[in-house]
């Protein structure tokens, strides 16, 4: 396992609010380490909630948390906190203080010496696409809606926690610059691979960002956990079925690798459009919608090691749920 990421274990945990509200009633979940996992819900659900347990910004009433398999609850809140990286909407950014300062934040908490936290600082805003020498002495003020969201996350990485929590992280935003935002974020992700739970309630993000998916209703109620590709090709109930929307089986077709779909190449493969191995089938559809051909050739360095045809495209099964 990746030294810099841990697991996390959500099991039976409730919070109910001292005016009596149930936010969630028994909620467990399994986050691997290195693994990306988006809550997803209707507002209410408790989503934030619960990601608020897991660094203790919010006790839980019932169950247990366990990070790398030790007790969070049995931990120093304030110790625990500055191993965990967190990100919310609006950045919560410190106005008064220089961006530097700001990604220099815990790792001052932590007593670091001056020279390494802003050393620290430099190269993440460096990974995040920020220019230190440009923007290191601005405030929060002088950079733009998606500007200060990276300098959020530089923030949350700058001590290298183990865990990071983002609570809508993305939304604050317009959607070109989320678009851009989450695709720099997945590529920063690739090279860190840090655990990660994310609260949306964009199932697109939830497409786009998560290796799994916690489909959330009211009182945290867990409706499905799944891969993307899962999620969209079998949503387990009616429930999840309209969560995700009329247009899962175009989503789905982004997210499932021609792998799945592949059949052994019988050639010959003259004249036909390829795609990558590691192509999806909408790449595999768009390719074909494009050059006229039912079939493309799927190649791994060059070399053709399948083919997709339209029929296998179409007929990979969208089942319907009947609950
Ligand atoms: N401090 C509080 N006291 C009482 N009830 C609360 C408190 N904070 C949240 N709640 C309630 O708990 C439930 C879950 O709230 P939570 O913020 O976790 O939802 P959410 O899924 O993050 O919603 P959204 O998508 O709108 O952000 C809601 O019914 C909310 O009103
Ligand atoms: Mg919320």
């Amino acid at each position: 396992m990746d030294a810099t990421a841990a697991s996390i274990t959500l099991a039976d945990v409730g919070k109910v609010y001292p005016d009596g509200t149930v936010a969630v009633d028994d909620f467990s979940l399994e986050v691997r380490a290195g693994e990306l996992a988006v809550l997803i819900g209707a507002s209410g659900s408790g989503k934030s909630t619960i990601l608020r347990m897991i660094n203790r910004l919010i006790e839980p009433t019932r169950g247990t948390i366990t990070i790398d398999g030790r007790d969070v609850l049995k931990q120093d809140p304030v110790q625990l906190r500055r191993q965990i990286g967190y990100v919310i909407q609006n950045v919560g950014l410190f106005p008064h203080q220089t961006v530097r300062a700001n990604v220099g934040t815990v790792a001052r908490l932590l007593g670091w010496d001056r020279k390494r936290i802003n050393q620290r600082a430099d190269e993440l805003l460096d990974i995040v696409g920020l220019d230190p020498a440009r923007y290191g002495k601005r405030y929060p003020h002088e950079l733009s809606g998606g500007q200060r969201q990276r300098v959020g996350v530089a923030r949350a990485l700058a001590a290298d926690p183990l865990v990071l929590l983002m609570d809508e992280p993305f939304s604050a935003v317009d959607p070109i610059v989320r678009a851009r935002l989450q695709e720099e974020f997945l590529r920063l992700q690739a090279t860190v691979r840090k655990t990660i739970v994310l609260v949306t309630h964009d199932i697109d993000e939830a497409v786009r960002m998560g290796d799994r998916i916690a489909v959330l209703a009211e009182g945290g109620r867990l409706l499905q956990y799944a891969t993307p590709a899962e999620l969209l090709s079998r949503p387990a109930s009616a429930e999840v079925r309209d969560f995700i929307g009329a247009d899962r089986g175009i989503r789905r077709l982004a997210v499932t690798p021609v792998r799945d779909v592949m059949s052994p190449y019988t050639g010959p493969a003259d004249g036909l459009p390829t795609v990558d191995a590691v192509a999806t089938l909408h790449d595999a559809l768009a390719v074909m919608l494009t050059s006229d051909a039912t079939t493309v050739l799927v190649t791994e360095d060059g070399h053709p090691i399948g083919q997709v045809t339209r029929t296998a495209v179409f007929d990979t099964p969208v089942p319907e749920t009947r609950i």
